[in-house]
């Protein structure tokens, strides 16, 4: 896991690989036949997947809403396949798998294509079977993912995303503005999650403090709650911890119940205009003993906190691939510390081939 952790400058790079010109339009092989046509008559799109690929698929939601105003729904691939999903020749879904076998996903696919939909493999490995199902198929180039818990697949299925995205917004004319800049700090990407892989020894520190806790919260809002949700499921799997992530707002409507003296509680901001609610969500945590670790790339230097975790600044839409390298970082320092298997974690396969 160590290893593919670090392996992702270098997958990240592959997988933008040459779809970023210089000059000129982004184009994705696989996706030339997409008419601009088709793209602007998209009523919908849903994103398909389980585990780790679905919460990828959280952060490109808030992209194709934000910079392609397509309203985009995130299903877990189990639920979709028995729900009837309404779906129709206009909608456009994506199944996103970094093995290409897993059988929930598979079967997702099949009811979409059924049913008239356009549908669209993500997947990493090369030729795997939902790639003999899909209409398209767009390749990450993580190259071969092998520890159970995934890192560098997931931040790989962002980038792509964030491509794709940039893509369907030029094609239908939205938010231009939006995608320069997103361009441009794609192509900036792999170095900053290079200088983010420095901060491993702070990470550490904290892992190593709070490894015998029983329970650990995560919160964050937007995008960064996306993060949370897949730093909880990484914590979880591979260090045992019981942990849950909350969109931080909704701690007032029950979980902060469960705040007592010495709970750890990691925050995820990156997002500028929703940093004064964050911290003010903080601040109610803090209040009530909580030990925190926060992860942002925003000013808080006014802020009296113990441990912060400064990343890189870039387009909020890219910060999931930067700010969840810290917490990789921390699930395996946890378990490392807990002396467990950290590549084989009890009772969990790499792809799940059956329901
Ligand atoms: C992630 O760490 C997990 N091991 C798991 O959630 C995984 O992402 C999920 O099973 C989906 O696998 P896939 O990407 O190969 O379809």
């Amino acid at each position: 896991m160590l290893k593919e952790i670090y392996e992702q400058p270098k997958a990240i790079r592959e997988t933008i690989g040459s779809l970023i010109p210089e000059t000129g339009a982004i184009s994705i092989p696989g996706l030339e036949n997409f008419s601009k046509e088709f793209l602007k008559s998209i009523n919908k799109i849903n994103i398909v997947a389980c585990g780790t690929a679905m919460f990828a698929g959280l952060s490109a939601r808030v992209m194709f809403e934000q910079i392609c105003e397509i309203p985009t729904e995130v299903e877990i691939a189990s639920e979709f396949r028995y729900k009837n999903p309404i779906i129709n020749e206009n909608t456009l879904c994506f199944f996103i798998t970094q093995s290409g076998e897993t059988a929930d996903t598979i079967a997702a696919l099949k009811i979409a294509k059924k049913k008239g939909a356009k549908t669209i493999a993500i997947a990493n490995v090369v030729g795997s079977s939902i790639t003999r199902e899909a209409d398209y198929t767009v390749y990450t180039h993580a190259g071969p993912e092998i520890a159970v818990a995934s890192t560098k697949a997931y931040t790989c299925q962002i980038t792509l995303f964030s491509i794709i995205c940039m893509y369907f917004a030029q094609q239908i004319g939205k938010n231009l503005n939006i995608v320069d800049i997103l361009k441009k700090d794609l192509l900036e990407l792999p170095i900053k999650v290079e200088e983010t892989l420095k901060l491993s020894q702070k990470v550490k520190k904290f892992a190593n403090n709070i490894y015998k806790e029983k329970d650990v919260f995560f919160l964050g809002r937007g995008i960064d709650y996306a993060s949370c949700q897949e730093a909880s499921l990484k914590l979880k799997e591979i260090s045992y911890i019981h942990s849950e992530a909350y969109a931080a707002g909704e701690l007032k409507h029950g979980p902060i119940s469960l705040i007592e003296n010495g709970i750890t509680v990691v925050s995820i901001l990156t997002v500028p205009h929703l940093v004064e609610k964050m911290v003010s969500n903080i601040q109610e945590v803090v209040s009530r003993g909580a030990k925190t670790l926060i992860i942002t790339n925003q000013d808080l230097a006014d802020k009296n906190y113990d441990n912060i975790i400064k990343i890189p600044k870039i387009s909020e839409f890219l910060s999931p691939v930067i700010s969840i390298i810290p917490l990789q970082l921390f699930a395996y320092y946890i378990s490392k510390e807990k002396g467990l298997d950290v590549d084989k974690p009890r009772n969990l396969a790499k792809s799940v081939t059956v329901e």
